[in-house]
């Protein structure tokens, strides 16, 4: 049986659905009082947001979409003048510049995506305009990668097909290619919130040994127990731990933190996985410690700077595996952030707490 704590984000989700005044209840109220059919303009900044979140939005509000791909910033700040809500499909930054041309009516924002890094999030305090994101939907969708990219760079899979495509198939040998079991291994965690969680609750069923992991605030303790999980400094993270799994947000404290200094203190079997953000590793750094096999691999969903050039020189490494921040691109998890955006744009339209608000 699933521990209720385990369930209760989900539940928190699905209650605040069925039992709040629905969105459309909501507005039909502000459309009472406004007596238009469509009371609020709302700006999608992407043409391609799943159609689940456009037809939620459609029902009560005038739409205004972005159709340039990739989206072209000109033809957001025009086509933002005047909106009441966005909804934010991409990864631009969103700062004073959008908020300036938007102008002083808008009254609701929502990312599709968990992390925020790439908003001035002091500005859009400052103006006292709601934010929403869409973290929890895809925490199972970036889990299910992270523990491909742990298996990927454990086990050499890239090492391994390119020995493939140069004519090296040397399996006369009989220590060839051997990788890091995961059986047994010590799993630790820079950053443990949904997404951390989902990847060690998954890894338990490889036989892992435990899990640690360093947050600023402990969690809960059935979940610690639930996990075979211990809150260590970042010290004992680095030295005691066979992967090392990056699971934080992008934060000037965060920014990065992995260094040369952390990786001369994993050990030298040590894998490095990042689901996160890419600036929360050096990459030169990074580079230096693989090259140099001071640790063992690295998979990289994310990187500095994304799309990576082609000709960057971590491409030249046999034993890392580079992925294009795809963590969350799966159908169902893109067409539930979308609708959850909606939500939350719709939400703060009408002055509503949102489903999920980023502060
Ligand atoms: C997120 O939502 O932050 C993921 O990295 C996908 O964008």
């Amino acid at each position: 049986m699933r521990p209720i704590f385990k369930v209760l984000p989900l539940l928190a989700l699905v209650a605040a659905l069925l039992l709040t005044p629905s969105d459309a209840s909501l507005l039909r109220r502000a459309k009472n009082k406004t007596m238009s059919a469509k009371p609020f303009k709302v700006l999608i900044t992407h043409p391609e947001v799943p159609q689940s979140g456009i037809d939620l939005l459609n029902e009560n509000c005038e739409l205004v979409r972005v159709e340039s791909l990739p989206p072209k910033r000109s033809e957001l700040l025009q086509k933002i003048r005047g909106v009441d809500g966005i909804l934010w499909g991409g990864h631009e930054a969103l700062n004073a510049e959008v908020l300036d041309a938007a102008g002083p009516q808008l009254k609701s924002i929502s990312t599709m995506s968990a992390g925020i890094d790439y908003v001035d999030l002091d500005e859009v305090k400052r103006r006292k305009i709601p934010l929403g994101h869409t973290p929890t939907v895809l925490d199972n969708a970036v889990a299910d990668l992270a523990v491909g990219l742990l298996i990927a760079a454990g086990r050499r899979f890239h090492e391994g097909r390119k020995k493939i495509e140069t004519g090296n198939w040397e399996n006369y040998h009989l220590n060839w290619m051997l990788g890091q079991d995961v059986r047994d291994s010590v799993v630790g965690f820079y950053g443990f919130g949904g997404i951390g969680q989902a990847i060690a609750k998954r890894l338990s069923g490889f036989d892992i040994d435990q899990v640690l992991y360093t947050t600023r605030r402990r969690i809960d303790r059935e979940t610690e127990k639930e996990l075979n999980a211990k809150k260590v400094e970042f010290n004992e993270l680095l030295t005691k731990s066979d992967f090392v799994v990056i699971a934080a947000p992008l934060t000037a404290a965060t920014q990065g933190v992995f260094n040369a200094t952390a990786f001369n203190k994993m050990k030298n079997t040590a894998v490095l996985i990042n689901i996160a953000r890419g600036k929360i590793v050096n990459q030169n750094d990074l580079y230096d410690a693989l090259r140099s096999n001071r640790i063992f691999a690295a998979g990289l969903d994310v990187v500095d700077p994304e799309p990576l050039p082609p000709n960057s020189k971590l491409l030249t490494l046999d034993n890392i595996i580079i992925l294009p921040h795809i963590g969350s691109a799966t159908n169902r998890t893109r067409s539930d952030m979308a609708t959850i955006a909606a939500h939350n744009v719709l939400r703060g339209l009408v002055g509503e707490r949102m489903l999920s608000p980023a502060y």
